[in-house]
């Protein structure tokens, strides 16, 4: 188990990881934490990119004008005082709101990770099933800080095909094995394609002959979302896939994903013989 500070009312937190950028996380963790809120669970969503936080362009949410008394000037009180904003049933919150959209200068790595780490405590999430933050890529100073300091039940890792060989050297996994953080599998995202006319599936990267992620030998895999324009467009649009085309192929590999996830942090908390 993680061995930073519990987040008061929130049974499981999980971290969206992944080795480099741009192979989908933020699309994931948009997508999961949707089928989460669709299976009936409470789920929040917290934006911890500091570098490119598109959480909220993704979700059509904007920063709102703090309400007079919201941000207080000095603090006294430790308690949490921003309201997150609700999109889709989720409660969402970005570290970007907090930064700045056009901000050029860049707090130095080990400030970055308490800039995320303090907004992420600040936020009134109340009582939730599942926290979901989408990390930034890569194993650097602001994940490592905030491994560090926030508790997290979970890690989920997104890859492509083309990266999934070098998976289990990969220094994301050695950050959070480090940090005691349990991984609960990888996504494989943009995976394959199925074919609009036919149906047919289309492999479109090799694929290792090696038997890769068996469980208790490696990382599980958790499930593969095929590359899908309609994963890209419903994001733009702020129609996010899971609520947009509920019957796609993608947003069924998302849901399936995300009750594997349920299921083995349910399993996690039975007590072991
Ligand atoms: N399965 C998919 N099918 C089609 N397009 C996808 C799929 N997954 C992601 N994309 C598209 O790929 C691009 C990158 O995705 P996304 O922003 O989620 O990646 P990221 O890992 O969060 O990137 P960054 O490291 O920059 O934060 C986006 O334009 C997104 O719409
Ligand atoms: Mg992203």
């Amino acid at each position: 188990m993680g061995q930073g500070m519990r987040l008061q009312g929130i049974s499981h937190v999980l971290a969206i990881a992944s080795g480099k950028g741009g192979v989908g996380k933020t699309t994931v963790s948009v997508n999961l934490a949707l089928a989460l809120a669709q299976a009936g669970a409470r789920a929040g969503l917290f934006d911890a990119d500091l570098y490119g936080p598109n959480i909220p362009w993704m979700l059509g949410v904007r920063r709102k004008q703090a309400a007079p008394g919201e941000v207080p000037v000095a603090r006294t009180r430790r308690d949490p005082y921003i309201t997150p904003l609700e999109r889709f049933g989720l409660k969402v919150m970005s570290v970007g709101f907090v930064v700045g959209d056009n901000d050029a200068v860049m707090p130095d790595p080990i400030f970055a990770g308490h800039i995320i780490r303090q907004t992420l405590q600040d936020v009134r999430w109340g009582e939730l099933d599942y926290l979901l933050l989408d990390f930034p890529p890569g194993s650097g100073e602001p994940q490592r800080t905030l491994l560090s300091t926030i508790h997290i039940d979970g890690a989920v890792i997104v890859t492509t095909p083309q990266d999934l060989a070098l998976m289990d050297a990969s220094r994301s996994l050695g950050m959070f094995r480090q940090a005691g953080v349990p991984i609960l599998g990888v996504v494989e995202n943009m995976s394959y394609l199925i074919c609009p006319h036919c149906g047919e599936r289309i492999e479109l990267f090799h694929r290792s002959p090696r038997p890769w992620a068996v469980e208790g030998d490696g990382v599980a895999a958790l499930g593969r979302i095929p590359m899908d324009i309609a994963v890209s467009r419903a994001v733009n649009a702020e129609h996010p896939l899971v609520q947009a085309h509920s019957g796609s192929p993608a947003a069924t590999a998302f849901r399936e994903i995300a009750a594997a996830i349920a299921g083995k942090l349910v399993d996690d908390q039975r007590p072991r013989v």
